[in-house]
């Protein structure tokens, strides 16, 4: 163990992170941020983080790599690492297990209308609802079609929906129609219900505002546009996602992520009695899900193996 070149781990992504524990299942030196002194800087090659406090990276002497803790790497971005160091993302198994289950769950909420059941179990009113439209008449877009949002497109058409993608670049996957970037208008004329799960970039940030909804179809199955976000809330206009839920626009939401976090109290979208919102939990990185992914890449990585998962500087994600 004492041979392995150190990780350090910014504990200040999640107090109940322990360095212990990385310490054990990475079998190498692993230490917090906080507790790294001169010597410790002069010499750690790694370093895993999220959000970065700003001068974070100016401590080190000798980093190599920057590992992410998630997916997005929208708070890493905005701390400028330095360019030549490259940035692995966190892609794991597990977390796009857990991506695919909230969406899913998602879409299955509004297609059986569990706001409106809810409502009335809590009034012990015995409701009934004669039709219930099929997952297969219900057309799905999933914005995003990278590890998380190509595995839940696939696992939406697995349950009967009927489902479009649209990424940047085109993609061919077997069962969904997709679309890239100048066929938006025409992937959102066609959509139902919009699953977000978009990277945070300069292109996509504030993408979903008014006009955007007001692009999707509002004669499908459910009785109007539902709009799911699981990537990031500075794409999504909280404003225009009220006044939308408001005259009709969007028939309802289902929210993972907010522009800003946690969610003020104060929000309008906490007073919607048919709307779902769950705080930035969707898809959360698991402490082993996190070993795997770093014990693969370290060993790739040290034994003169390219990295996975890299970053792209220039787009952003
Ligand atoms: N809520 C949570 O708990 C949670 C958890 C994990 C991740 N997330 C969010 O989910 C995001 C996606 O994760 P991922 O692992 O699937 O990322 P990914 O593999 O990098 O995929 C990103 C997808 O978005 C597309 N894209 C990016 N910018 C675009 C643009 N301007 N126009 C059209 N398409 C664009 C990409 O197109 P190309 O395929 O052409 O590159 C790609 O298909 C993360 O960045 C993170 O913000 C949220």
């Amino acid at each position: 163990m004492i041979s392995k070149r150190p990780l350090i781990l910014d504990t200040d992504i999640g107090a109940d992170r322990s360095p212990e524990y990385f310490a054990e299942h990475l079998e190498r030196p692993v230490l917090s941020l906080n507790d790294a002194d001169e010597t410790v800087f002069a010499r750690a090659p790694y370093l895993l983080t999220w959000r970065p406090r700003p001068g974070t990276f100016d401590k080190f002497q000798a980093l190599e790599v920057i590992f992410s803790l998630g997916a997005g790497v929208d708070g890493l971005m905005r701390t400028d690492p330095p360019q030549h160091i490259p940035i692995v993302r966190f892609v794991d198994p597990d977390m796009t297990q857990l991506m695919a289950d909230w969406v899913c769950h998602q879409c299955l909420n509004h297609l059986r209308d569990q706001s409106q059941y809810a409502s009335w179990q809590a009034d012990r009113h015995w409701g009934n609802k004669q039709q219930q439209p099929m997952a297969s008449e219900v057309r799905v877009g999933v914005m995003g079609l990278g590890e998380l949002g190509s595995f839940a497109a696939r696992r939406l058409a697995a349950m009967g929906f009927d489902v479009a993608g649209w990424s940047r670049s085109m993609k061919q996957l077997d069962g969904i129609k997709t679309y890239d970037q100048n066929g938006l208008d025409t992937f959102l004329g066609r959509t139902d219900m919009v699953v977000g799960l978009l990277p945070l970039t300069a292109q996509t940030q504030g993408l979903y505002d008014r006009s955007f909804f007001s692009k999707l179809n509002p004669d499908g199955a459910l009785g109007g546009p539902i709009f799911i976000n699981g990537g990031r809330g500075k794409s999504q206009v909280e404003a225009d996602i009220i006044a939308c839920l408001k005259d009709g626009t969007l028939k309802s939401v289902s929210l993972d992520v907010f522009e800003e976090e946690p969610l003020h109290e104060n929000s309008p979208l906490w007073g919607f009695d048919h709307i779902y919102l769950t705080p930035h939990s969707s898809a959360v990185s698991r402490d082993s899900g996190l070993v795997r992914h770093l014990s693969e890449q370290l060993q790739r990585y040290e034994s003169g193996l390219p990295l996975q998962h890299l970053v792209e500087r220039d787009r952003g994600y």
